[in-house]
């Protein structure tokens, strides 16, 4: 039962017109938004999401937006059991986390399958923001030649990503270390044939890091929010490193893998760097 229909005897019509009917699902949690006009009545909408989903346990909303450099939100229960952990199942990857102090977006799911499956064999791959480990374990699952080192500045993301890394035995494939990037990566002394850096408002600060780091010929995967029309800026903005560094794009795709508002996209800029 959809949830407008669910709560058609409890709200009026205006209301029911309110009433924001998608919500995400993360392990057993649903996680809402609750428009200001509605929020006497959130217990109510927080009961009728747990009564049309039997899998779902706790419903919490979102209070405020994502923000600072964690990229986290506030979330507040309204129905169902007190925690905000759960176990999220990801094309066969389980991930314990905490939507509250980890970004984590179950939209992107397909988005990490999708650079799974761009995995040649034998690859040493480095994951800049790997969050409680979605990238890292994805990959490692379906690509097993494969090495990935993972880097997270969070530290509950981190403490999250290493019992993700025993729950799904992926400790001979990846490594998580905690810090920032920019203090961690050139310390590594490694040249990487892929890297991938999904943090789309700044990741282009971190760009000539990348680069720096990624053999030639190697792959940059770099996400941006980028509005229909403006695509090419995002392409343009990976251009504008090479110079300095001797590099080029020899080779690349825009990729759209979401939203960001109505006219604002999340795309990945696929780029072969030579
Ligand atoms: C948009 S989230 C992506 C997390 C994860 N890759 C995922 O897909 O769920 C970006 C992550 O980058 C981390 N971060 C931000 N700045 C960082 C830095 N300088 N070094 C390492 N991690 C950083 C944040 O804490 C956050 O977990």
């Amino acid at each position: 039962m959809k949830l407008k229909e669910a709560l058609k005897n409890t709200l009026s019509s205006n209301e029911l017109d309110m009433l924001i009917r998608g919500y995400d699902i993360v392990g057993d949690m649903a996680i809402t938004i609750i428009p200001p006009e509605l929020e006497q009545h959130e217990s109510l909408i927080g009961e009728a999401i747990l009564s049309i989903n039997k899998h779902v346990r706790v419903v919490a909303k979102r209070d405020g937006n994502y923000s600072g450099q964690y990229r986290i939100i506030h979330l507040k229960i309204i129905a169902g059991e007190n925690r905000k952990e759960t176990i999220h199942q990801e094309f066969g990857v389980k991930l314990h986390l905490n939507p509250e102090t980890v970004y984590f977006s179950v939209r992107s799911g397909n988005e990490r399958k999708r650079i799974a499956g761009l995995i040649q064999a034998n690859e040493t791959i480095l994951v800049m923001f790997s969050g409680a480990g979605p990238y890292p374990l994805l990959i490692a699952r379906y690509n097993k030649s494969c090495t990935i080192i993972g880097v997270e500045l969070n530290k509950d993301a981190h403490a999250f990503a290493l019992r993700n890394l025993k729950v799904n035995k992926a400790e001979k494939q990846v490594k998580f270390l905690h810090g920032d990037v920019r203090e961690i990566v050139p310390h590594l002394g490694l040249l990487f044939d892929r890297i991938i850096m999904p943090l789309p408002k700044t990741a282009h600060d971190f760009l000539p890091l990348a680069m720096q780091n990624l053999r030639r010929d190697g792959w940059l995967h770099f996400y941006d929010f980028q509005s229909a029309d403006s695509f090419a800026a995002s392409l343009e903005k990976v251009n504008r490193c090479c110079p300095s560094l001797q590099r080029q794009v020899v080779e690349s795709e825009i990729v759209i893998c979401g939203h960001s508002g109505p006219d604002t996209y999340r795309i990945c800029v696929d780029a072969r760097i030579g």
